[in-house]
């Protein structure tokens, strides 16, 4: 080996070497390396003459270095070779703060003016690790891009296991874990805009047994991308994985000139020897301080108009819902769908979309008058958009058929009864962009905008690209919604943003560099919403989750639940409210009004604290319990929440996690129901919760605790 490039966080070294004939390859991703002079004399193959089927590159083409499997990149070049062999040119490092160190890696085709730059960043404290590409070439014409994923491992064990994240509208996010065999699986998206509906980017891979929550080795990772991807894992003849990620390739063969640049996103991954749980917290870590907008301040408590009103309102059921959240205690008020349209009015799903004026019978005052409503009560004032969709009753339809993205020649399919905008059009961004713009200027105390995007694309056709660039349609998509993200959030760096597509569709790290937090799932029936957020918390952390308290019985599932384990499921994120405040019976307004003051209190521990699992709804315990805890040990809150029925005395044993062992706890049991589960007042020692445990009296299904612990020493 000639040089080694080693690329280090706290929690783990990633490492590349350049051979004798100056190929970069790929050597290692794991646990954190002191001594990387061992790669010097590294030989990976016993077979001396055969080493070029054993050695790995690290960006492995199409033709290349005699590489069989799915190649990183694939170039159709200027004369219509389709091989691709490189070099490595040089490297350099840029520390962008003591945290964040970025090496780029400058690698040429040997015979091509063709040039890839993998840049590697690396966040030390978090753990997190990002692979991505910038292609450039001054080849004598355009060269074709076939397929450009962002980064590559490959590893190498005895087994090996995925878990992927499958699931549909109101069921998203369902974790499936399976060994990989020889041969390639890939999960994927190919629906365009609603991307993360059905399949997650994010993936977990245990190196060896199935996942463990708190030992084992594991690679965690996700795209930054909000199109169509595909994370690709194949295990090759020699049982090595080859994990490839980045935007799908599927019918999207790109070319680009010699004065163009091909920029792939992020790959984002972190790696764990003590199981899953440390990698969630790494994740989350980086997400905070990194990814999010807004990252380092508190989440507000939200009431959501949609499932308390639906389409269903005129102005004073607003004044009404906005009182109501006033007296609970909520914080910012939300106009979801169905304020506009005049001519077409916005009065169910099949009319209006695209036509962004307010609905004047509806709300004859306009947006003003309820911000300012809102406002007077003390609440910040947030609404619904989805500016990339139109109904094909709407004036906008109308004035612009080009704009719509279609089959040409074909029936436009209709999906909720609509149909998506060309934003590979500029003239279509800037549409996009004047919807929040003209809000925001009309009513500049809009605090608040939920973005939605209800529908896939299956029409592919787009009026503006050119004949021969139909097939950038899917990549300049996303490209076109992140320049629009770019312009929203450099003239109003301030606005709170939530990413929504049908609940989780949009739900991956390229769109939450835009947002302040996402809607996971359509779906708020508490039970459901245990695994969905447990999944979902695999990765994004609970300050961008919005879990909001709605109606019993369920709208969605028409299953019942007690309003405390509503609460208390919802608590686990970001608080909210998306019910009709006014139709609480009993004492439900009074225990409503208290979880929300309860949660004020401890929203810092859940927001920015680190996340640990006891029990997963996964493990098959028939509990869940997590905790919360924040960086200096001394404040935690624990949910314990029991998803069955158990029988009499089975407790379960809650062994608390994170905590300082020598520090004592003040225990108290907090948004109390019916029924009190704690009634002991002595200080426990971190030691004693953590290694004996605690017993709660919660063995039928629906039952549920929440604890707070205060350091007393
Ligand atoms: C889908 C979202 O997920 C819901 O919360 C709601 O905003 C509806 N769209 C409105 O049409």
């Amino acid at each position: 080996m000639k040089s080694i490039i080693s690329i280090n966080t706290d929690k783990s070294t990633m490492v590349y070497g350049v051979n004798k004939k100056n190929k970069l390859l790929f050597l290692y991703f794991g646990r954190p390396l002191k001594d990387k002079n061992v790669f010097f004399g590294h030989h990976l193959v016993s077979k001396p003459d055969t080493d070029r089927c054993f050695e790995t590159m690290a960006v492995p083409t199409l033709g290349g270095d005699g590489f069989m499997g799915e190649p990183m990149l694939s170039v159709k070049h200027a004369d219509g070779n389709l091989s691709t062999e490189l070099i490595y040119l040089s490297h350099e490092t840029i520390d962008t703060d003591k945290n964040q160190r970025i090496t780029t890696i400058k690698l040429q085709d040997a015979l091509y003016p063709l040039f890839v730059d993998l840049n590697i960043t690396a966040y030390q404290e978090q753990g997190v690790i990002t692979q991505q590409v910038n292609i450039t070439h001054r080849e004598n014409g355009c060269i074709e891009l076939q397929s450009f994923y962002s980064g590559y491992l490959n590893l190498k064990a005895q087994q090996y296991h995925l878990t992927h994240f499958h699931g549909s509208w109101a069921g998203e996010m369902k974790p499936t874990e399976e060994r990989l065999t020889p041969g390639s699986k890939s999960v994927e998206s190919k629906k365009g805009v609603r991307t993360t509906q059905t399949d997650n980017s994010g993936f977990l891979l245990s190196l060896g047994q199935p996942t463990q929550e708190d030992t084992g080795e594991v690679i965690g990772g996700s795209l930054a991308w909000s199109g169509n991807y595909r994370m690709n894992f194949e295990v090759d003849e020699y049982l090595n994985l080859n994990v490839l990620g980045g935007m799908n390739p599927f019918a999207s063969a790109y070319t680009i000139s010699n004065t163009e640049k091909f920029q792939t996103p992020a790959l984002v991954l972190s790696y764990s020897d003590r199981g899953i749980g440390q990698l969630s917290r790494n994740f989350h870590s980086w997400v905070r301080r990194y990814n999010l907008r807004h990252g380092s301040s508190a989440r507000l408590i939200v009431l959501n108009s949609w499932e308390g009103a639906y389409f269903s309102f005129d102005q004073n059921t607003m004044t009404n819902m906005i009182d109501q959240a006033a007296e609970l205690g909520a914080e910012v008020f939300v106009l979801d769908d169905g304020w506009f349209g005049n001519r077409h009015p916005r009065n169910s799903d099949s009319a209006g979309l695209g036509d962004w004026q307010v609905n004047q019978s509806k709300l004859p005052g306009g947006i003003s008058y309820l911000a300012n409503y809102a406002n007077a009560k003390g609440l910040k004032f947030g609404i619904w958009i989805e500016p990339e969709m139109l109904n094909p009753e709407s004036d906008l339809a109308r004035e612009h058929p080009d704009w719509i993205v279609q089959r040409p020649g074909r029936e436009k399919l209709l999906w909720r009864n609509q149909l998506v905008l060309d934003m590979t059009n500029p003239a279509v961004q800037s549409f996009v962009f004047s919807v929040v713009d003209a809000l925001k200027v009309s009513v500049p105390n809009i605090d608040y905008i939920k973005w939605d995007a209800n529908r896939h694309i299956e029409n592919i056709g787009s009026h503006y690209l050119a004949k021969d660039k139909q097939s950038h349609f899917w990549i300049d998509y996303t490209k076109a919604l992140y320049n629009v993200y770019e312009r929203v959030r450099a003239k109003y760096p301030d606005l709170t943003m939530q990413v929504c597509a049908s609940g989780g569709g949009r739900l991956d790290f390229g769109s939450l560099g835009y947002h302040d937090e996402f809607w996971a799932s359509d779906n708020t029936d508490p039970m459901t919403r245990i695994l969905l957020q447990y999944a979902t918390n695999l990765f994004y952390p609970a300050m961008a989750t919005a879990a909001h308290i709605s109606t019993s019985p369920n709208q969605q599932t028409g299953i019942s639940s007690p309003l405390k384990f509503r609460a208390d499921v919802a608590m686990t994120g970001r608080l909210g409210v998306e019910l009709q405040a006014k139709d609480l019976q009993g004492g439900e307004r009074e225990f409503l009004k208290s979880t929300l003051s309860t949660y004020k209190s401890i929203r810092e521990i859940i927001q920015f604290g680190d996340l640990y699992r006891m029990h997963t709804p996964v493990d098959g315990s028939g509990w869940t319990s997590l905790c919360y805890v924040t960086g200096n040990r001394r404040e935690a809150v624990m949910f314990l929440f029991s998803t069955q029925a158990h029988g009499r005395g089975i407790y379960p044993t809650v062994r608390l996690k994170g905590l300082d062992p020598h520090s004592k706890y003040q225990v108290e049991e907090i948004n109390i129901g019916e029924k009190a589960h704690w009634v002991d007042d002595r200080s426990l020692s971190g030691e004693y919760l953590m290694n004996v445990g605690v017993n709660f009296d919660v063995t039928l299904a629906y039952e549920s605790v929440v604890l707070r612990l205060s350091e007393t020493n």
